[in-house]
């Protein structure tokens, strides 16, 4: 089953061609750079550069296609000027091309992406449900139980800041742009992953699993404040690095006590936070303390945004026959949850 795919949520052009699990192929077109001097992304600046790429990232993933079963589009949740674009071109290619449409959350495109192949079929793991989700990414910091294919349970969620975001905020801060996560990462292993100042691990009382980055945040911004040498190389590896330590450490704690209260042991992880070395040590070793499993995505580009993720969900989606009914009447929803 042929699938094109495509994701505009955020700050990635993306269209890929899956066939069930597998990726035959995926083109991202960043839009890093563009958002980079800002510091965080430009709303109007993503609608536009979605919209002058489009068209090429979709001929480039076709290239060596003809056939097409479905056209698979990410709805929501993301960036509603974003999210037309897709949109737009998904419904003009179903058009063109005579195809049905699938419309997909992209956080179940996060949770689906330590599943997605090669196209040689590697990873070969199988589902073995139920899994405890982790979706940690610029936009969204969720614990799911993934029940079944496309059966979702939330049982926590940011209450303000995601990870990624408050891993953004940091580096913004300490003058290292955007996105902060991938300096941050390098800085902090410069200074050895090391605690030098501690920094609040917020809701750790909290019986509940939800998250709250933002106090976090706030204390390391007055701390920084206050330092007299913060231009210093050496002061501002060691204050990425305690900020890192204090997120992750809060993330590693949590899904502790998720796994305490849930009783799953096997987890999968997904979205850009998980590409961190860093994090994945710390989640290894505590499932090896349970036990458990823990599956992140096998390839680098798939823990950030891609349209192979959602091709994927597509995939389960077609199975059971969940198909856009109207064409002309979708739409983006922004804050769409799982
Ligand atoms: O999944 P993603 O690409 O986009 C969203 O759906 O939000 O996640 C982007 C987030 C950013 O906050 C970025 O700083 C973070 O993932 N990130 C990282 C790393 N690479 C990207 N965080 C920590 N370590 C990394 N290596
Ligand atoms: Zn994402």
């Amino acid at each position: 089953m042929i699938i094109l795919a495509i994701d505009t949520s955020c700050d990635e052009t993306s269209v890929a061609i899956t066939d069930g699990r597998k990726v035959l192929a995926n083109v991202i077109y960043s839009q890093v750079l563009l958002h980079k001097k800002w510091g965080g992304v430009v709303p109007s600046i993503a609608k536009r550069a979605h919209e002058e790429k489009i068209d090429f990232v979709v001929e480039e993933a076709m290239k060596n296609f003809r056939t097409i079963d479905y056209i698979a589009v990410t709805q929501g949740p993301g960036l509603a000027v974003a999210l037309e674009v897709g949109i737009k071109k998904a419904k003009e290619l179903a058009k063109k091309y005579n195809k049905k449409i699938i419309s997909v959350n992209h956080l179940e495109g996060h949770l689906y992406s330590p599943f997605v192949q090669n196209s040689q079929g590697n990873p070969k793991i199988d589902f073995k449900f139920p899994y405890l989700g982790l979706i940690i990414s610029g936009g969204h910091t969720e614990f799911v139980i993934f029940k079944n294919h496309l059966e979702y349970e939330v049982i926590g969620s940011t209450l303000d800041d995601a990870s990624g975001e408050a891993l953004d905020k940091a580096a913004k801060l300490l003058g290292l742009g955007y996105p902060g996560g991938p300096v941050i990462e390098r800085l902090a292993k410069d200074a050895g992953n090391q605690d030098f100042h501690k920094f609040p691990r917020p809701m750790l009382k909290s019986n509940d699993l939800n998250f709250s980055f933002s106090g976090l945040k706030t204390s390391f911004y007055y701390f920084f404040k206050k330092q007299p040498h913060t231009t210093d190389a050496v002061d501002i590896r060691r204050l990425a690095s305690s900020f890192q330590e204090a997120v992750f450490d809060t993330l590693i704690k949590k899904t502790e006590k998720a796994i305490k209260q849930i009783g799953i042991n096997r987890l999968v992880v997904g979205g850009g936070v998980i590409a961190n070395t860093r994090l994945r040590k710390l989640m290894k070793d505590l499932v090896k303390k349970y036990k458990g499993e823990v599956l992140f995505p096998s390839y680098k580009y798939l823990t950030g945004d891609n349209a192979a993720m959602i091709g994927v969900v597509a995939y389960y989606k077609a199975e059971k026959r969940l198909f856009v009914e109207n064409i002309d009447e979708l739409d983006r929803i922004p804050r769409m949850g799982l």
